[in-house]
């Protein structure tokens, strides 16, 4: 969608505040021993608090409130008896609907004990995130997010999803533009306009890059067994920063 009102920009910051926070409910309980059912349930209990619905089950009818992925899981993961252990990485995405608006966001989180390995990956799919974030603005091309991201990756060794990027969103989960690539091409050449409203969410690993959709018929993991990590706002794209309307602050 694109932004038009104070209505929109209203509605739109209330959902987005409402996953911010959720997520970081669930962070917060994230530890060896506790289900990813049992952190669904938080981000459920989270959600219904502000009368805020799971989009996933609205507009997918996913088997979960959210979606928490770990380790070679790299999205999609369905909450339910699999039990956190100490090293995991622990993907946790979460999207939901308030009077009509849609935000996504997700994050990924080490279990302790953390290995240099998982917090290089953790911080470099951060820093792929933010070098986005630096660099869109309304006039440019959607291809700047995939250079930037690539930029990133690339000097960190590591490589990039291919197959899974950002989107439009606002009015529904998945809105055009129906793909933000996460790796440069000049594929990507629709300009971003003012009041565009989008995630921005790159797909980092160190092993090859490639995925497969697990038995489950959701849960996308890599072909490799490699750990995969993802960091998602949604946003606004204006002439300068965008609004990040999934940031708590
Ligand atoms: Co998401
Ligand atoms: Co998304």
């Amino acid at each position: 969608m694109i932004v038009k009102s104070d209505k929109d920009l209203l509605g739109l910051t209330r959902i987005g505040q409402i996953v911010g926070n959720t997520i970081q409910e669930m962070i917060a309980a994230v530890k060896p021993g506790i289900t990813t059912g049992e952190l669904d349930e938080i981000g459920a209990r989270a959600l219904m608090r502000h009368h805020a619905r799971s989009a996933p089950i609205l507009v997918y009818k996913y088997p979960g409130v959210t979606c928490i992925s770990i380790n070679d899981e790299a999205a999609h993961g369905i909450p339910g008896d699999r039990v956190v252990q100490p090293g995991d990485l622990v993907n946790i995405d979460v999207s939901a609907e308030l009077d009509g608006y849609f935000a996504d966001s997700g994050a990924s989180v080490p279990v302790p004990p953390v290995t240099p390995a998982s917090l290089a990956l953790l911080e470099t799919t951060r820093a792929a995130l933010d070098a986005a974030l630096d660099v869109v603005r309304a006039g440019e091309p959607l291809s700047v997010i995939g250079k930037a991201v690539e930029g990133i990756a690339r000097k960190g060794g590591y490589r990039i999803i291919r197959e899974l990027g950002g989107h439009g969103v606002g009015r529904g989960l998945h809105e055009p533009p129906r793909n933000v690539p996460n790796f440069y091409t000049t594929r990507a050449k629709e300009r971003m306009a003012d009041g565009l409203v989008l995630t921005i969410e790159p797909f980092l690993t160190p092993g090859k890059g490639k995925i497969f959709t697990a038995k489950d018929g959701w849960t996308l993991k890599t072909t490799d067994g490699a750990p995969a990590a993802q960091f998602e706002h949604t946003l606004i794209i204006t002439p300068k920063r965008p609004v990040l309307v999934t940031k708590v602050v």
